[in-house]
């Protein structure tokens, strides 16, 4: 069989360990050839590819990024984009392609599935908000780096008397905020799912004060926004080249705000892409190893138009068309758990 994978939409710890097991999985025990698509759907619009094989995956194990570079580019958002990927497949004599993305990079798949090529994919998000899986690789990874950075956080709060308001990644969901704001006991969690009342929150963190300690954490999701009609002044901060919601700004707005009501110095701390960079933990790694091989093995038993997902401890195949309908978003139940003990 010929085999083309990809690596689509945001960058994410574990995508490498994805594409060496594709590889070892195909070329080695199934006697396929690979080819690797250059920055996602790009590559496969422009032709632009090269052969993977063994040598071309050693080492990569533990890298984080991607080795075929990733873009947001999509066939739908071109002009006869989606004909030119199906000319493409047929031109290059494919069996099946593996994207591996998360949710933009998902409808795209199941678009071109539609459309009649033969796809497998395989999720990736450090935002671990696709239904379809339990756990997307990368979240792990993104959630220790955000709990070492608070834990350090914590002792230049406590020097300064401080409220730090850290603000962590999730557009959409605030899956890395609950978990990293858990792990390293903050004393508060702000998520997209749940718009924040700015005076019970300004009241949470001054109760902190009251009771004699001397600094607060708050996490906030960078999609996090006030209550509708709430008493604090929010701004969004334009759209991208690509028309999406730029998030650069509620961990701003917030430590002012929250300045201004307390009469405590608060600073604003932005993680940003450091939560996606640089070697997966373990977790990621096993996942992603193993979402490859399935995926392998969906390709040999013909099973397109479906996606590799964790369900418990089991890898099973879900149809693309189901995984892309709506978000895992934080349960009000996982929301109110982490209260009471933040
Ligand atoms: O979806 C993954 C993610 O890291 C989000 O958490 C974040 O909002 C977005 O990607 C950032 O995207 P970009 O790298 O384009 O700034």
């Amino acid at each position: 069989m010929r085999i083309g994978v990809l690596t689509s939409g945001g960058d994410c710890p574990g995508l490498n360990a994805v594409i060496r097991s594709v590889v070892h999985r195909a070329v080695v025990d199934h006697g396929d050839e690979v080819i690797g698509f250059h920055d996602g759907w790009k590559g496969l619009l422009e032709c632009d590819y090269r052969k993977l094989d063994l040598d071309a995956v050693g080492g990569i194990l533990a890298l984080g990024g991607t080795i075929l570079g990733s873009s947001r580019v999509q066939p739908a958002h071109l002009v006869g984009g989606v004909e030119r990927a199906k000319g493409h497949v047929a031109d290059l004599g494919l069996d099946a392609i593996i994207p591996i993305g998360g949710e933009g990079t998902l409808k795209a798949a199941n678009l071109l599935s539609e459309a009649g090529l033969p796809i497998v994919g395989v999720p990736k998000t450090i935002d671990n908000d696709i239904a379809s899986t339990d756990v997307t690789f990368g979240f792990d990874t993104a959630v220790t780096v955000a709990t070492e950075a608070l834990d350090r956080l914590k002792t230049t709060a406590e020097s300064h008397q401080r409220v730090l308001v850290v603000e962590v990644m999730g557009r959409h969901t605030g899956w890395i905020a609950l978990h990293s704001g858990m792990a390293a006991g903050a004393h508060a969690v702000v998520v997209p799912e749940r718009p924040f009342d700015i005076d019970e929150l300004t009241a949470r963190v001054g109760a902190r004060f009251e009771d004699g300690k001397r600094f607060a954490i708050v996490v906030v999701a960078e999609g996090a926004k006030p209550l509708e009609g709430s008493s604090m002044d929010f701004k969004t901060a334009g759209t991208d080249i690509y028309g999406h919601e730029r998030f650069t700004g509620v961990a701003n707005q917030l430590s002012v705000e929250l300045e201004r009501r307390l009469g405590k110095e608060a600073r604003p701390v932005i993680l940003g892409h450091v939560q996606r960079g640089g070697t997966p933990t373990a977790y990621d790694r096993v996942l992603a190893t193993r979402f490859g091989w399935h995926a392998v093995e969906a390709v040999h038993r013909g099973e397109f138009g479906m996606l590799t997902a964790l369900r418990g401890t089991d890898i099973v195949m879900v149809p693309l068309a189901e995984a892309v309908e709506t978000l895992k978003t934080v349960p009000e139940e996982r929301y109110a758990e982490a209260q009471s003990v933040l």
